[in-house]
């Protein structure tokens, strides 16, 4: 089957009349991107293939959550290499919106999840976690899909859209996925292509400085700042870089936590190197405290 490519809301509306009508128990899955998609993208499309009946990509560089001086111009937009994916991965439908179908009549609404929004990338980049949230927001009511595929590369996205769609009572099943990696570690990102030979050698330390916090949890350690402090070395030493935050917190609701508890706790990086800023999270098992 070709992909049916559209660029206009009533058009996804008519398409996905048209694919319940032929089938009322079919389960729609809606994959949201900004596109210039690569493997971790296409993950999430595979986990949606498989548990659903009909899959839908959205593709739209959305400027609400760039901040003025973030890329959002530079942003990488390979249309038909992006199309070429979808098609190759069975996808059903691609949602292509120009900014004017998305705000044609601009939006004096806003959506706003407080308290998740407010810590790690949200203190760094005011607004982004609003704009997410209203355009993910909008993409939920478009498509109205039974399940919704988000990344755990972005952690705190992901819990920002879980408690998005608990609060507001929508219908839809929100599903994380695993972060695909790269063989040296680094997690796939669009803005990798952005990195120098010499940056994209340094970037391997966020997930070495992630497992080097899982292997010192792993053997009792509980204090979050000497975790801390040895992961911010192992970064710094890669090279030049300024490290946004390195922290540990709930994964729930994003909350720092000063001393780890028996759980799951969130390690979560964030570099820049050069113009490029980079993210990270690990997700780590703390055992009973022995001490
Ligand atoms: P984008 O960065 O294009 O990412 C789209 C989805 O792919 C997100 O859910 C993200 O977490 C996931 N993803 C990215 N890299 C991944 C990797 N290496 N492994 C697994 N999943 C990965 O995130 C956005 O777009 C936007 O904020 C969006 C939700 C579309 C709203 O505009």
């Amino acid at each position: 089957m070709p992909v049916i490519v559209c660029n206009e809301i009533d058009q996804v509306r008519e398409q996905l009349a048209g694919a319940r009508s032929q089938d009322p128990a079919r389960i729609v899955g809606l994959v949201p991107t900004m596109g210039a998609l690569h493997a971790g993208h296409l993950s999430l499309i595979d986990a949606a293939r498989r548990d659903c009946g009909w899959v839908v990509v959205s593709i739209f560089v959305n400027a609400a959550q760039f901040g003025p001086r973030e890329d959002f111009a530079q942003y990488p937009r390979p249309i038909s290499e992006d199309l070429e994916k979808c098609r190759g991965s069975g996808v059903d439908l691609v949602f292509q919106p120009s900014t004017e179908a998305m705000y044609a009549s601009g939006c004096a609404t806003t959506v706003q999840v407080n308290a998740v929004s407010a810590h790690l990338c949200g203190r760094r980049r005011p607004g982004h976690f609003a704009g997410v949230s209203l355009i993910v927001t909008k993409l939920l009511n478009i498509v109205q899909p039974d399940r919704a595929y988000f990344g755990q590369k972005d952690a705190q996205q992901l819990a920002v859209i879980r408690r998005l769609a608990s609060d507001l009572n929508m219908p839809v099943e929100i599903i994380g996925c695993p972060t695909v990696r790269a063989p040296d570690g680094l997690a796939l990102s669009s803005r990798n292509a952005f990195l120098n030979e010499r940056e994209r050698g340094q970037a391997t330390a966020l997930y070495r400085s992630l497992l080097a916090i899982r292997d010192t949890v792993e053997g009792g350690s509980r204090d979050s700042a000497a975790l801390v402090r040895a992961a911010r070395d192992l970064i710094e030493q890669s090279g030049p870089c300024e490290i946004d935050y390195v922290e540990l917190v709930d994964p729930e609701s994003i909350e720092p936590l000063s001393r780890l508890k028996e759980g799951t706790v969130l390690a979560a990086v964030a570099v820049r190197f050069g113009e490029c800023r980079l993210i990270d999270n690990l997700l780590i098992d703390v055992g009973r405290d022995r001490g």
